[in-house]
Protein backbone atom coordinates (compact mmCIF):
# COMPACT_ATOMS: atom_id res chain seq x y z
CA UNK A 1 0.00 0.00 0.00
CA UNK A 2 1.47 3.43 -1.36
CA UNK A 3 0.13 7.11 -0.26
CA UNK A 4 1.10 10.00 -2.27
CA UNK A 5 1.43 12.77 -0.53
CA UNK A 6 4.27 13.68 -2.54
CA UNK A 7 6.63 13.25 -5.06
CA UNK A 8 9.51 13.47 -3.26
CA UNK A 9 7.80 10.23 -1.33
CA UNK A 10 7.00 8.20 -4.04
CA UNK A 11 9.25 6.20 -5.92
CA UNK A 12 9.92 6.51 -9.36
CA UNK A 13 9.06 3.39 -10.92
CA UNK A 14 5.56 4.25 -8.82
CA UNK A 15 5.44 7.59 -10.64
CA UNK A 16 5.98 6.07 -14.29
CA UNK A 17 3.78 3.47 -13.41
CA UNK A 18 0.93 6.03 -12.64
CA UNK A 19 1.76 8.26 -16.20
CA UNK A 20 1.93 5.26 -18.39
CA UNK A 21 -1.26 3.82 -16.61
CA UNK A 22 -2.76 7.28 -17.56
CA UNK A 23 -1.36 6.85 -21.08
CA UNK A 24 -3.02 3.62 -21.49
CA UNK A 25 -6.41 4.41 -19.51
CA UNK A 26 -6.96 7.22 -21.80
CA UNK A 27 -6.01 4.64 -25.07
CA UNK A 28 -7.84 1.60 -23.59
CA UNK A 29 -10.83 2.84 -20.71
CA UNK A 30 -11.68 0.27 -18.12
CA UNK A 31 -14.92 1.33 -17.26
CA UNK A 32 -15.10 -1.70 -14.59
CA UNK A 33 -11.94 -1.78 -13.13
CA UNK A 34 -12.24 0.08 -9.41
CA UNK A 35 -16.02 -1.38 -9.17
CA UNK A 36 -17.37 -1.29 -5.62
CA UNK A 37 -14.59 0.81 -4.64
CA UNK A 38 -14.86 4.03 -3.00
CA UNK A 39 -12.80 7.43 -2.65
CA UNK A 40 -13.37 10.28 -0.40
CA UNK A 41 -12.22 13.99 -0.99
CA UNK A 42 -11.85 16.32 2.03
CA UNK A 43 -11.15 19.32 0.95
CA UNK A 44 -10.23 22.29 3.35
CA UNK A 45 -9.42 24.80 0.38
CA UNK A 46 -11.48 25.60 -2.66
CA UNK A 47 -11.08 23.42 -5.86
CA UNK A 48 -12.50 22.98 -9.12
CA UNK A 49 -10.21 20.73 -11.41
CA UNK A 50 -8.93 18.63 -8.44
CA UNK A 51 -12.58 17.88 -7.27
CA UNK A 52 -13.79 16.97 -10.50
CA UNK A 53 -10.67 14.85 -11.90
CA UNK A 54 -11.08 13.18 -8.91
CA UNK A 55 -14.95 12.34 -8.66
CA UNK A 56 -14.97 11.85 -12.43
CA UNK A 57 -11.79 9.76 -12.84
CA UNK A 58 -13.51 7.16 -10.28
CA UNK A 59 -16.61 7.43 -12.16
CA UNK A 60 -14.56 6.58 -15.74
CA UNK A 61 -13.01 3.27 -13.79
CA UNK A 62 -16.48 1.99 -12.31
CA UNK A 63 -15.98 3.29 -8.70
CA UNK A 64 -17.64 5.59 -6.25
CA UNK A 65 -16.46 9.28 -4.99
CA UNK A 66 -18.03 11.58 -2.38
CA UNK A 67 -16.30 14.99 -1.07
CA UNK A 68 -16.98 16.88 2.12
CA UNK A 69 -15.85 20.17 2.93
CA UNK A 70 -13.30 20.77 5.65
CA UNK A 71 -15.98 23.11 7.49
CA UNK A 72 -18.16 20.26 8.01
CA UNK A 73 -15.38 17.91 8.74
CA UNK A 74 -13.36 20.37 11.12
CA UNK A 75 -9.82 18.76 10.47
CA UNK A 76 -7.94 19.07 13.67
CA UNK A 77 -10.88 20.60 15.54
CA UNK A 78 -13.90 18.90 15.85
CA UNK A 79 -11.75 15.44 15.45
CA UNK A 80 -7.65 14.75 15.22
CA UNK A 81 -6.40 13.84 11.53
CA UNK A 82 -5.48 10.18 13.06
CA UNK A 83 -9.33 9.59 14.35
CA UNK A 84 -10.75 10.78 10.71
CA UNK A 85 -8.22 8.09 8.82
CA UNK A 86 -9.58 5.82 11.62
CA UNK A 87 -12.69 6.33 10.76
CA UNK A 88 -12.61 6.35 7.01
CA UNK A 89 -10.30 3.82 6.29
CA UNK A 90 -13.10 1.14 7.61
CA UNK A 91 -15.46 2.81 5.14
CA UNK A 92 -13.64 3.56 1.88
CA UNK A 93 -10.52 2.74 -0.25
CA UNK A 94 -8.52 5.95 -0.30
CA UNK A 95 -8.81 9.15 1.08
CA UNK A 96 -7.64 12.19 -1.15
CA UNK A 97 -7.49 15.35 0.97
CA UNK A 98 -6.71 19.11 0.12
CA UNK A 99 -5.25 20.65 3.63
CA UNK A 100 -4.19 23.79 4.74
CA UNK A 101 -1.20 22.14 6.63
CA UNK A 102 0.98 19.50 4.93
CA UNK A 103 1.16 17.79 8.50
CA UNK A 104 -2.20 16.66 8.63
CA UNK A 105 -1.59 14.72 5.52
CA UNK A 106 1.45 13.30 7.54
CA UNK A 107 -0.56 12.43 10.62
CA UNK A 108 -3.32 10.85 8.30
CA UNK A 109 -0.85 8.79 6.57
CA UNK A 110 0.62 7.71 9.83
CA UNK A 111 -2.17 5.73 10.80
CA UNK A 112 -4.39 5.10 7.65
CA UNK A 113 -4.74 1.53 6.18
CA UNK A 114 -5.66 3.11 3.02
CA UNK A 115 -3.79 5.45 0.68
CA UNK A 116 -3.76 9.24 1.66
CA UNK A 117 -3.88 11.04 -1.41
CA UNK A 118 -2.21 14.73 -1.20
CA UNK A 119 -4.80 16.85 -2.91
CA UNK A 120 -2.67 19.79 -2.52
CA UNK A 121 -1.11 21.11 0.66
CA UNK A 122 0.62 24.11 1.35
CA UNK A 123 3.75 22.48 0.60
CA UNK A 124 3.07 20.19 -2.31
CA UNK A 125 0.89 19.46 -5.44
CA UNK A 126 1.93 16.16 -6.48
CA UNK A 127 -1.46 14.79 -8.54
CA UNK A 128 -1.02 18.47 -10.13
CA UNK A 129 2.55 17.60 -11.30
CA UNK A 130 1.95 14.39 -13.10
CA UNK A 131 -0.82 16.20 -15.48
CA UNK A 132 1.40 18.69 -16.00
CA UNK A 133 4.26 16.30 -17.43
CA UNK A 134 1.58 14.25 -19.56
CA UNK A 135 0.97 17.15 -21.10
CA UNK A 136 4.40 17.61 -21.60
CA UNK A 137 4.87 14.27 -23.09
CA UNK A 138 1.75 14.25 -25.18
CA UNK A 139 3.67 17.59 -26.86
CA UNK A 140 6.75 16.10 -27.32
CA UNK A 141 6.56 11.80 -26.83
CA UNK A 142 3.31 11.22 -27.61
CA UNK A 143 2.71 8.01 -25.55
CA UNK A 144 5.96 7.93 -24.67
CA UNK A 145 6.96 8.76 -20.82
CA UNK A 146 10.84 8.30 -20.93
CA UNK A 147 10.91 10.11 -24.11
CA UNK A 148 10.81 14.06 -22.64
CA UNK A 149 14.20 13.13 -20.83
CA UNK A 150 16.03 15.92 -21.12
CA UNK A 151 13.46 18.63 -21.94
CA UNK A 152 13.35 22.01 -20.01
CA UNK A 153 10.70 23.35 -18.40
CA UNK A 154 10.68 26.89 -16.99
CA UNK A 155 8.66 28.20 -14.14
CA UNK A 156 8.51 32.10 -13.22
CA UNK A 157 7.36 32.89 -9.89
CA UNK A 158 6.84 32.01 -6.48
CA UNK A 159 8.51 28.98 -5.24
CA UNK A 160 5.13 27.50 -4.31
CA UNK A 161 3.83 24.26 -3.92
CA UNK A 162 3.43 23.51 -7.43
CA UNK A 163 7.04 24.53 -7.92
CA UNK A 164 8.17 22.08 -5.99
CA UNK A 165 6.29 19.25 -6.84
CA UNK A 166 7.43 20.54 -10.43
CA UNK A 167 11.11 20.34 -9.37
CA UNK A 168 10.77 16.98 -7.98
CA UNK A 169 9.17 15.30 -10.69
CA UNK A 170 11.52 16.79 -13.24
CA UNK A 171 14.48 15.88 -11.25
CA UNK A 172 13.07 12.10 -11.65
CA UNK A 173 12.44 12.17 -14.81
CA UNK A 174 15.51 13.83 -16.09
CA UNK A 175 13.75 16.78 -17.49
CA UNK A 176 16.09 20.11 -16.19
CA UNK A 177 13.77 22.79 -14.23
CA UNK A 178 14.90 26.14 -14.41
CA UNK A 179 13.00 28.44 -11.58
CA UNK A 180 13.29 32.15 -11.59
CA UNK A 181 11.97 33.63 -8.34
CA UNK A 182 12.03 37.40 -6.89
CA UNK A 183 13.99 36.95 -3.93
CA UNK A 184 12.87 36.37 -0.70
CA UNK A 185 10.20 33.92 -3.01
CA UNK A 186 12.44 31.03 -3.82
CA UNK A 187 13.23 27.19 -3.92
CA UNK A 188 14.95 27.04 -0.49
CA UNK A 189 18.46 26.67 -1.56
CA UNK A 190 18.97 23.58 1.20
CA UNK A 191 15.87 21.86 0.03
CA UNK A 192 16.89 22.41 -3.32
CA UNK A 193 20.20 20.69 -2.86
CA UNK A 194 18.81 17.61 -1.35
CA UNK A 195 16.38 16.94 -4.36
CA UNK A 196 19.00 17.19 -6.91
CA UNK A 197 21.45 14.52 -4.76
CA UNK A 198 18.67 12.62 -5.34
CA UNK A 199 17.53 12.64 -8.74
CA UNK A 200 21.24 13.39 -10.45
CA UNK A 201 19.71 12.49 -13.83
CA UNK A 202 17.77 15.99 -13.73
CA UNK A 203 19.27 19.78 -13.04
CA UNK A 204 17.19 21.99 -11.21
CA UNK A 205 18.76 25.64 -12.15
CA UNK A 206 17.75 28.62 -9.74
CA UNK A 207 17.69 31.77 -12.57
CA UNK A 208 18.63 35.30 -11.56
CA UNK A 209 16.23 36.55 -14.69
CA UNK A 210 13.18 35.32 -16.37
CA UNK A 211 14.55 35.76 -19.46
CA UNK A 212 17.17 33.54 -18.30
CA UNK A 213 14.67 30.95 -17.48
CA UNK A 214 13.08 30.27 -20.37
CA UNK A 215 15.89 30.92 -23.28
CA UNK A 216 16.06 27.33 -23.39
CA UNK A 217 12.88 26.36 -22.32
CA UNK A 218 10.43 23.56 -24.12
CA UNK A 219 7.79 24.81 -21.72
CA UNK A 220 7.15 28.18 -19.65
CA UNK A 221 5.07 27.57 -16.86
CA UNK A 222 3.30 30.07 -14.08
CA UNK A 223 1.09 29.47 -11.14
CA UNK A 224 -0.83 32.46 -9.28
CA UNK A 225 1.31 35.25 -7.16
CA UNK A 226 -0.87 34.58 -4.26
CA UNK A 227 -1.38 31.18 -3.20
CA UNK A 228 -4.27 30.18 -1.49
CA UNK A 229 -4.00 31.16 2.60
CA UNK A 230 -1.44 33.52 1.18
CA UNK A 231 -4.53 36.61 0.86
CA UNK A 232 -3.32 39.19 3.14
CA UNK A 233 0.22 39.09 1.39
CA UNK A 234 -1.71 40.50 -1.90
CA UNK A 235 -0.47 43.91 -2.29
CA UNK A 236 2.74 43.44 -0.93
CA UNK A 237 3.34 40.06 -3.36
CA UNK A 238 1.62 42.07 -6.55
CA UNK A 239 4.46 44.82 -6.20
CA UNK A 240 7.22 41.91 -5.47
CA UNK A 241 6.07 39.99 -8.84
CA UNK A 242 5.25 42.45 -11.17
CA UNK A 243 8.10 42.08 -13.00
CA UNK A 244 7.70 37.88 -13.42
CA UNK A 245 4.50 38.00 -15.80
CA UNK A 246 4.39 35.64 -18.54
CA UNK A 247 3.50 37.57 -21.45
CA UNK A 248 4.49 38.16 -24.92
CA UNK A 249 7.82 40.08 -24.52
CA UNK A 250 9.30 37.34 -22.05
CA UNK A 251 7.63 34.45 -24.60
CA UNK A 252 9.32 36.36 -27.22
CA UNK A 253 12.67 35.44 -25.86
CA UNK A 254 11.64 31.27 -25.63
CA UNK A 255 11.91 28.99 -28.38
CA UNK A 256 9.71 29.13 -30.92
CA UNK A 257 8.38 25.49 -30.60
CA UNK A 258 8.11 26.00 -26.66
CA UNK A 259 4.34 25.77 -24.78
CA UNK A 260 2.80 27.72 -22.14
CA UNK A 261 1.25 26.06 -19.36
CA UNK A 262 -0.62 27.10 -16.22
CA UNK A 263 -2.00 24.71 -13.37
CA UNK A 264 -4.92 27.29 -12.91
CA UNK A 265 -6.96 29.25 -11.55
CA UNK A 266 -5.08 31.97 -13.37
CA UNK A 267 -5.22 35.68 -12.80
CA UNK A 268 -5.41 37.36 -16.46
CA UNK A 269 -3.04 40.12 -16.15
CA UNK A 270 -1.43 39.03 -13.23
CA UNK A 271 1.28 36.46 -13.99
CA UNK A 272 0.18 36.02 -16.94
CA UNK A 273 -1.47 37.95 -19.84
CA UNK A 274 -5.01 36.98 -21.37
CA UNK A 275 -2.87 36.23 -24.53
CA UNK A 276 -0.44 34.05 -23.06
CA UNK A 277 -3.27 31.86 -21.68
CA UNK A 278 -5.11 31.88 -25.28
CA UNK A 279 -2.13 31.94 -27.72
CA UNK A 280 -1.26 30.05 -29.84
CA UNK A 281 1.30 28.19 -27.30
CA UNK A 282 -0.86 27.74 -24.29
CA UNK A 283 -1.42 24.32 -23.54
CA UNK A 284 -3.60 25.36 -20.58
CA UNK A 285 -6.56 23.84 -20.89
CA UNK A 286 -5.49 20.27 -22.12
CA UNK A 287 -3.37 20.44 -19.52
CA UNK A 288 -6.25 20.61 -17.17
CA UNK A 289 -7.91 17.91 -18.73
CA UNK A 290 -5.33 15.57 -18.75
CA UNK A 291 -5.60 16.17 -14.84
CA UNK A 292 -8.79 13.30 -15.33
CA UNK A 293 -6.49 11.09 -17.00
CA UNK A 294 -3.66 11.44 -14.87
CA UNK A 295 -6.19 10.71 -11.65
CA UNK A 296 -7.00 7.77 -13.71
CA UNK A 297 -3.76 7.04 -13.47
CA UNK A 298 -2.95 7.34 -10.39
CA UNK A 299 -6.02 5.70 -8.56
CA UNK A 300 -5.53 2.82 -10.91
CA UNK A 301 -1.77 2.41 -9.43
CA UNK A 302 -2.96 2.56 -6.03
CA UNK A 303 -6.15 1.21 -5.83
CA UNK A 304 -6.21 -1.27 -8.69
N1 LIG B 1 -5.00 23.28 -10.47
C1 LIG B 1 -5.84 22.97 -9.46
O1 LIG B 1 -5.52 22.22 -8.54
O2 LIG B 1 -7.08 23.52 -9.59
P1 LIG B 1 -8.20 23.54 -8.44
O3 LIG B 1 -7.62 24.37 -7.31
O4 LIG B 1 -9.39 24.17 -9.07
O5 LIG B 1 -8.45 22.13 -7.99
N1 LIG C 1 -0.27 27.56 -5.69
C1 LIG C 1 -1.71 27.55 -5.83
C2 LIG C 1 -2.14 26.40 -6.68
C3 LIG C 1 -3.61 26.31 -6.94
C4 LIG C 1 -3.98 25.11 -7.74
C5 LIG C 1 -2.35 27.48 -4.45
O1 LIG C 1 -1.84 26.77 -3.58
O2 LIG C 1 -3.36 28.16 -4.24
Amino acid sequence: MHHFLSISDTPTPLIRHMLDTAIELRANPRPTMLAGKTLVCLLEKASLRTRVSFEGAMRRLGGHAMTMLGAEIGIGGRESPEDIARVLHGMVDAIMARVQDHNTLKRMAAVSRVPIINGLSDLAHPAQALADILTMVDEFSPGDVGGIGGRTLAFVGDGNNVARSLAVICGRLGLTFNICSPPGYELDPAWVDDVAGRAPAGAIRLCKDPVEAVLRADAVYCDTFVSMGQESERMQRLRVFARYQVNNELLEQAPKHAIVLHCLPASRGVEITGEGIDGPRSRVFKQAWNRLDAQMGLLATLMG
